[in-house]
């Protein structure tokens, strides 16, 4: 295992311009930029400050994972993402010990990471993220 701290942790919400005025304008986090992750239907923004990342998620089409989420809870903490640099090590250890995993190899994320969650109901109800920097 090679865990090595929290990357970011990520908040649904169901406006990211209004997200922005009170994390970035308001509050003052760094802004890091904007992209759409195609294959997971959302929107993402990246602010920092300090060595804190927050991800604002929102989603980009109706059948996206987040749209589901929003309905049924509200915008709200959506996932924390835990850095790694064996995320497909882990992802064996874990499914082996019988971890319900979500994305059973790693995927492209945000920033070009690759990602791989974990699913809550193996997690005491946080969805996990793994991430690690593409080599
Ligand atoms: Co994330």
């Amino acid at each position: 295992m090679s865990l090595e701290g929290l990357d970011h942790v990520a908040l649904a919400v169901n406006d990211l311009d209004g997200a922005l005025r009170v994390f970035r304008d308001l509050l003052g986090f760094e802004y890091l930029g904007r992209e759409t992750v195609e294959d997971m239907k959302v929107e993402t923004a990246f602010l920092e400050v300090g060595s804190f990342h927050l991800e604002l998620v929102r989603p980009s089409a109706e059948d996206s994972p987040v749209t589901g989420f929003l309905k049924k809870r509200g915008e709200g903490l959506h996932h924390i993402a835990l850095k790694t640099t064996d995320i497909e090590g882990m992802l064996e250890k874990l499914r082996s010990a019988g971890v319900k995993v979500i994305d059973p190899a790693p995927r492209t994320g945000a920033r070009g990471k690759r990602i791989a969650f974990l699913h809550p109901s193996s997690c005491h109800g946080m969805l996990v993220e793994l991430c690690e920097e593409a080599g």
